[in-house]
């Protein structure tokens, strides 16, 4: 199949690509540095002509729930018109676990980039991941201050970023597939002290703290455990110990 993938340099984006080469697929590579811009739209036109599939893999870089929201339903009404022009058969979308228990920031902008893909005239499967094991060196990044890092108090089954690029290559390629599934880890987490393993492995920074940032709007729900998978979910390793392992060798 010829496959397009919408942020095709991210964490994800990246990983899918690698899989679905390996199968033999042939990929278009969309990102805004490589000329194509989905929420614009410039150049994505050009970029969809005679692909098959489509991959959203896509990021935004507010929290700000208005301007993400506009961002992400944005971004999916118009590759719903330029997919829906060029004759493409699906779309995948990579989304957030429970983001619909959530009504501010991110989550919120994920709520609207689903339902306005559901909108569309092309078939959307998507897949709700938990966060990557990746996350919890986003967290440290994002977090850290004066050698502490605070991450907020958060329930998680944590997932490898190759895990659900494994699952998000399968349910593109697939001729029959469900339009909804939730792909996590094994096992459940606390964020912070997932965090502060990564910390320790890199000896920086020195101390992770976790904190219960009152001023963020979700802060009950990632703490009460808003972000855990259902039952009919995909559990699939490896574990964020083995990930570890093979992330930061000894
Ligand atoms: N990280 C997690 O733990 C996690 C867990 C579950 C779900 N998710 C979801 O997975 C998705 C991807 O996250 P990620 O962490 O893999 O992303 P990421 O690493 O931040 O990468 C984002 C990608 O999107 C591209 N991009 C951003 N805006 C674009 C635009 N307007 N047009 C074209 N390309 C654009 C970026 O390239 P350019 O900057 O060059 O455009 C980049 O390739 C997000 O929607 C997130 O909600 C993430």
């Amino acid at each position: 199949m010829r496959i397009a993938v919408i942020g095709a340099s991210g964490r994800i984006g990246r990983e899918v690509i690698d899989v679905l080469k390996n199968q033999g697929h042939e990929v278009v590579a969309i990102t805004r540095s490589g000329g194509v811009d989905v929420y614009t739209g410039d150049g994505l036109a050009q970029a969809l002509a005679g692909v098959d599939a489509v991959v959203d893999a896509v990021n935004a870089s507010t929290t700000d729930t208005d301007a993400v929201t506009d961002y992400f339903r944005t971004i999916a009404h118009t590759v719903q018109r330029d997919a829906a022009a060029a004759g493409v058969r699906r779309i995948a979308v990579v989304s957030i676990i429970g983001t619909d228990r959530f009504t501010a920031g991110h989550y919120a902008g994920k709520v609207a980039h689903e339902l306005a893909y559901r909108e569309g005239p092309v078939p959307v499967r998507v897949l709700r991941a938990a966060q990557f094991h990746e996350f919890t060196e986003m967290m440290l990044e994002w977090t850290t201050r004066d050698d502490v890092a605070y991450v907020p108090r958060t329930r998680t089954q944590l997932v490898a970023a190759r895990t659900v690029a494994e699952r998000l290559a399968e349910l593109i390629v697939a001729d029959t597939a469900p339009d909804l599934i939730e792909v996590a880890g094994p096992e459940e987490l606390n964020l912070a002290a997932a965090a502060a393993k990564v910390a320790a492995r890199r000896g920086n920074p020195a101390r992770v703290e976790e904190i219960l940032d009152t001023t963020d709007p979700n802060h009950e729900q990632q703490a009460d455990g808003a972000l855990l998978p259902g039952p009919a979910a995909i559990i699939a390793g490896p574990t964020f110990d083995e990930w570890l392992d093979q992330r930061y060798p000894a």
